[in-house]
């Protein structure tokens, strides 16, 4: 790839996306999902993507993870170009993806095992994250046991025992109901606050998206480009008293605002 063709490349580290773009051709359709997006995620910061259906948030998601290249462009982590996926980054998608004939522990514990760490120390690390998601005793449970909120905390937990430096994580509260949504959301915070690692969040929610994040990265409608970054200034831990804030309902105001003009009605989006 020509470094002319790449409109504003950074070096800082943590996270950069240095002009990024995503055509696909499928069956003789073209799509331009996402069109140039220039933007620098520090690390230890909570970031969250916002934006219509089928905008390109779980494209984006992919680069940044290397599961896919984009057309033009490319991203960094700390400065190196990604060429594929790290062992220091982990994905929590939307819909149920744990190990069903697996235990919570065993699921917990997979990537450990995979990675070749001893069974004890494997032990000791997934309980005390079954016990950071408010799984413990159900260590023996297997997953059509449990509630949909239950199993996303298991992937939850999977992801984050692997102790990633960043985490990236599709609507993964996206299947739940909205009190379910919210609790979570709160959980997560929690976690977050403890761990610190770098969150890369897709949402279509502006109220978890407010709720969990430093900064909020609005997404136009495809071709999609950053619109605005909006920082979120509240301050933490984030409780459920966050929402008694009046820059709460600022904020929101604010992402309505930029949201509507966005979302086309007529539009035949897929989104995944
Ligand atoms: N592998 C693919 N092949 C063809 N088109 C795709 C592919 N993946 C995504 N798209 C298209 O790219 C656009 C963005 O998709 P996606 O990233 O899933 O959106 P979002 O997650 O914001 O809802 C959609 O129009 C979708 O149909
Ligand atoms: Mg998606």
């Amino acid at each position: 790839m020509a470094t002319d063709q790449i409109p504003e490349a950074q070096t800082s580290l943590g996270v950069s996306l240095h002009g990024i773009g995503m055509v696909f051709e499928a069956g003789g359709k073209r799509t331009e999902a996402i069109r140039s997006v220039s933007a620098t995620m520090p690390p230890g910061r909570f970031v969250t993507v916002i934006g219509p259906s089928g905008c390109g948030k779980s494209t984006l998601l992919d680069l940044v993870f290397g599961l896919q290249m984009p057309t033009t462009g490319y991203v960094t982590i700390d400065g190196e170009p990604v060429t594929g996926p790290r062992r220091d980054m982990s994905m929590v998608f939307q819909e149920d993806s744990t190990l069903h004939w697996r235990t919570v522990q065993d699921n917990v514990a997979f990537g450990l095992e995979v990675a070749g760490v001893r069974k004890s120390e494997r032990r000791r690390r997934a309980e005390a994250m079954i016990k950071l998601v408010g799984l413990s005793g159900f260590e023996d449970y297997r997953p059509r046991q449990l509630s949909g909120g239950m199993k996303q905390r298991v992937a939850i937990a999977r992801s984050l025992v692997m102790e990633p430096r960043i985490l990236l994580m599709d609507e993964p509260f996206g299947a739940l109901d909205q009190q379910t949504r919210w609790r979570l959301g709160g959980e997560l915070t929690r976690i977050w606050e403890e761990t610190r690692n770098s969150v890369l969040f897709v949402t279509h929610d502006i109220h978890e998206a407010i709720r969990l994040s430093d900064v909020v990265w609005v997404m136009s409608e495809r071709p999609s480009v950053l619109k605005t970054e909006m920082i979120v200034d509240l301050p933490r831990p984030r409780t459920d008293e966050v929402l008694s804030d009046p820059r709460f309902t600022q904020y929101a105001a604010q992402l309505w605002e930029l949201l509507l003009p966005e979302i086309d009605t007529t539009s035949e989006a897929v989104s995944r």
